[in-house]
């Protein structure tokens, strides 16, 4: 289940949220953002499984989507609590950037919330489940936050050539609305379960 709320430059107070899901599309594509469903195979990566596992446990999936929107690259992410150097790769979720290409994001397992900066400084704050798939366009600012107690798995997908650029110059939390913590206290969507496996997972070095 996805949720998009919207906010005007500088507020807390959201002007619109929807769950339904051509109304999200809709909105989404002002800014040429696209959310698509995936079916996912019913098998939940572990948090500590290596990228190849997560990415084979949906394979044809992940085949599909580089197929249809020409991506050139992926690899998949893992957050948790045992997470090394988890404040730092947090920071740099959080932090407002853009691409020169296109990229996705497929989630697994866990929750996240992708905000996007629309037009005068608005942000588009979408919630993200297991078998969402969102699509940004190169150059569309956007942040990512998996939660201060993130349990998350997903699937990135990179375009040709991609290269990643900060815009933000007032810090990571600066004049921004709620974030997935305070959207959880207000119980806007329930936390999808994940499991803990084998310890000796890969994690990626960058997840932005
Ligand atoms: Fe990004």
């Amino acid at each position: 289940m996805a949720l998009l709320k919207t906010y005007e430059a500088g507020e807390i107070e959201p002007v619109s949220t929807t769950a339904d899901r051509a109304r999200i599309a809709a909105q989404l594509d002002e800014l040429g953002v696209r959310l698509e469903q995936v079916y996912l195979p019913g098998v939940v990566p572990d948090l500590d499984a290596a990228q190849d596992e997560i990415i084979e446990s949906c394979r044809q999936q992940v085949n599909g989507l580089m197929q249809d929107h020409a991506f050139s690259g992926i690899d998949a992410l893992t957050l948790h609590a045992d997470t090394p150097d988890l404040d730092r790769i947090r920071r740099n979720c959080l932090r407002e950037h853009c691409h020169s290409a296109d990229e996705g994001r497929l989630i697994l397992a866990g929750q996240a919330l992708f905000c996007l900066r629309g037009h005068a400084g608005s942000v588009y704050a979408l919630f993200c489940s297991p078998g969402d798939f969102i699509l940004l366009p190169a150059n569309v600012p956007h942040w990512f936050d998996p939660g201060r107690a993130p349990r998350l798995c997903a699937v990135r997908f990179f375009g040709e050539g991609s290269q990643y650029r900060p815009v933000d110059e007032d810090g990571p939390e600066s004049k921004r609305p709620p974030g997935l913590d305070d959207a959880r206290g207000q119980a806007a969507m329930p936390m999808s379960g994940l499991t803990r496996g084998r310890a000796g997972g890969r994690m990626p070095a960058a997840p932005t």
